[in-house]
This record gives C-alpha cells, sequence and structure tokens, in this order.
C-alpha cells in the first residue's frame, strides 16, 4: 500500500485509484517517538500507559491513529471509545474491544461475571502479545471504565502492553471523576505523558498552502487548533464553518447549570457567537471555552 503526504482538511483519508492519501500529520515527530518508546518497552515486557491529552480538536485522535497504523503490523491494536452519553454504558470501551478479540472475555463481558474475575481476564489478555489498547476520551469515561484503568494501571508494568488514554485535559475540573485515576497515576513510573499543543504559525501557513488566506490572520484566529484551521480551510461558504460553530456550542451546552456564566447570564447561542466581552470574562475564571474557541465564537 502506498501512502503519500498530502493535506485533506477535515478527513484523515481518502482513497483514489487505489492509493491511500493520508492527511500531513504536522509538529508532532517528538509526540510519535515518544510513544514509540513506549510502546518499545511494552514489547520487551514492561508495560506502560501514555497519557495523550490537549483541547478538543488539538489532535489527539489523529495523533493515535497514526502511531497505531505505523506499529499495526508489530503489535495487536484494541481500539475502545467512551461516549458522552446521557445514560452512559458501563465499560463502554471495553465492549468495543471485546468486539475485536477472541477468547473468553467477550463471554465474561456479556455474562454476569464479577469485576474482580473481568478485569482479571483483561489483564491476562493484554498479557499474550504486545498490544496496543487505546481508550478515546476518557473524559467522558462511565465509572466502571475509570475502576478499569484505575486496576490496570496498577498493574500495567507486567503486561506487553501500551494501554494509551485520550482525553480533554480543559474539560476536567477539580472534581472531575477522572482526576482520581490520573492522580494515583502521578507517581507510576509505567506512565508516559503526551500533551498535544498547538500548531505554529510556520505549520498553519503549510496548511493553507496557495490559497488565498492570510495565514497569520488564519493562526492568529483559531490559535493554531488544527481542528479550527482545518474546517476553515475546507469551508467552501467563507467564514466561520458550521461545523466549528456547532463544536462551540456543544461544548458550551455541556456546562453545569449550577455554574452560570459569572459576568452575565448565559447569552442564547446565536448571541455568543458575538459578546466577545462575556466570553472573556467568563475565561478568566474557568479554563473553558479554550482559546482557540473563544477567538472564533468572536470571530
Ligand atoms: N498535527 C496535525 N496536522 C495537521 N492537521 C491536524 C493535525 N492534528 C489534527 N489535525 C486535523 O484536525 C482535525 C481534528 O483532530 P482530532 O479529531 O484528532 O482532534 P481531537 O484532539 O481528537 O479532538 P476531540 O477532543 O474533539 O476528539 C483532524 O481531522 C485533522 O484534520
Ligand atoms: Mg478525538
Amino acid at each position: 500500500m502506498s501512502e503519500r503526504a498530502v493535506c485533506f482538511p477535515g478527513a484523515r483519508q481518502r482513497e483514489r485509484g487505489g492509493i491511500i492519501f493520508t492527511m500531513e500529520l504536522l509538529e508532532r515527530e517528538t509526540s510519535l517517538q515518544e510513544l514509540a518508546t513506549a510502546l518499545r518497552d511494552a514489547a520487551a515486557g514492561e508495560g506502560r500507559v501514555a497519557l495523550v491529552s490537549g483541547e478538543a480538536g488539538i489532535g489527539k485522535t489523529t495523533l493515535v491513529e497514526r502511531f497505531t497504523r505505523e506499529h499495526r503490523a508489530s503489535s495487536r491494536v484494541l481500539w475502545g471509545a467512551c461516549d458522552a452519553l446521557f445514560t452512559p454504558r458501563p465499560l463502554g470501551p471495553l465492549h468495543d474491544m471485546a468486539a475485536q478479540i477472541k477468547g473468553n472475555l467477550p463471554t465474561l463481558l456479556s455474562s454476569d461475571a464479577n469485576r474482580t474475575a473481568l478485569f482479571s481476564a483483561v489483564l491476562a489478555e493484554l498479557q499474550t502479545r504486545p498490544t496496543i489498547a487505546v481508550f478515546e476520551d476518557v473524559h467522558w469515561a462511565d465509572e466502571a471504565t475509570l475502576d478499569l484503568l484505575k486496576f490496570l494501571g496498577r498493574r500495567v508494568t507486567r503486561t506487553t502492553a501500551l494501554i494509551v488514554l485520550t482525553y480533554r485535559d480543559d474539560e476536567l475540573g477539580p472534581q472531575h471523576p477522572l482526576r482520581t485515576v490520573l492522580g494515583d497515576m502521578a507517581t507510576s513510573h509505567a506512565v508516559r505523558r503526551v500533551a498535544l499543543s498547538s500548531l505554529s504559525e510556520k505549520a498553519v501557513r503549510s496548511l493553507v498552502g496557495d490559497r488565498a488566506i492570510d495565514p497569520i490572520a488564519l493562526h492568529r484566529q483559531t490559535a493554531g487548533n488544527p481542528f479550527f484551521v482545518t474546517e476553515v480551510l475546507s469551508s467552501a461558504e467563507g467564514g466561520l464553518p458550521a461545523t466549528v460553530r456547532d463544536a462551540v456550542l456543544a461544548r458550551a451546552a455541556r456546562l453545569s447549570p449550577s455554574a452560570p456564566w459569572p459576568c452575565c447570564k448565559p447569552p442564547p447561542s446565536s448571541a455568543r457567537a458575538s459578546s466577545p466581552g462575556c466570553f472573556q470574562k467568563s475565561r478568566a475564571r474557568r479554563r473553558w471555552p479554550p482559546r482557540s474557541a473563544w477567538r472564533l465564537a468572536c470571530w
């Protein structure tokens, strides 16, 4: 399979005439190397946990997808996602993974086996061969999944697995349940942190290419958030794409009603995009919205 690095904003991979064209992954070489080193340790018998963090749209999924694609030949890849459901499904990501595994894990999961037996079966599964087990978006993890992660985090060095957790670090308030899991892992020598940062002006310039768009203004407006940059570039309409507006407003909707906007009542969604003052004062007191979303909302 041949692979060429060309950029398709908004899409990670497309096929044309049997050739896979892959989106150019900018400024993530160090992160890929850190993950590769952790995987080498794991394959040698000292399992690792990699914490891949950053704001929404910073490129966590894209990075991990690229990493797993590069190492698929030497490691089994298991992928499970947490979802922002109104009724969380217990052990959601494990159900995803079980569908990719043979053996007794799927049976245990579908029966009423107790949690200890189930967690032990997962651990045993991660001892059988080099594995990359990705738990996506654990800021949305249900409580049972958080327990599983605690259990695995304390035992991972006895496996040949690299457990990758992705999460939005700017959505973790002090009381967020994931905090206790991260706290437990804080002192573990098995943990590797891969914090993703915004794209530089140079990277944004390269994504803009020969389009008639000012890369400096786009970088300033998006704060280098890859999702916002690529959505704006792929928008045929010009201006603020609906995908971006929806992403910003969806996050606003998740704010707790008990934590009102400090400077004023939450403005109606249509007004939020045009009330920078309100956003600005709110931002001073909380970590949301991220710099990039705020700037775009004020577009
Ligand atoms: N390093 C990069 N270089 C260029 N474009 C990128 C890069 N990383 C991500 N992108 C683009 O940004 C988009 C958003 O990335 P991605 O979905 O991986 O973000 P995320 O951090 O997983 O967001 P979320 O928290 O919402 O899941 C991708 O579809 C891709 O087009
Ligand atoms: Mg993602």
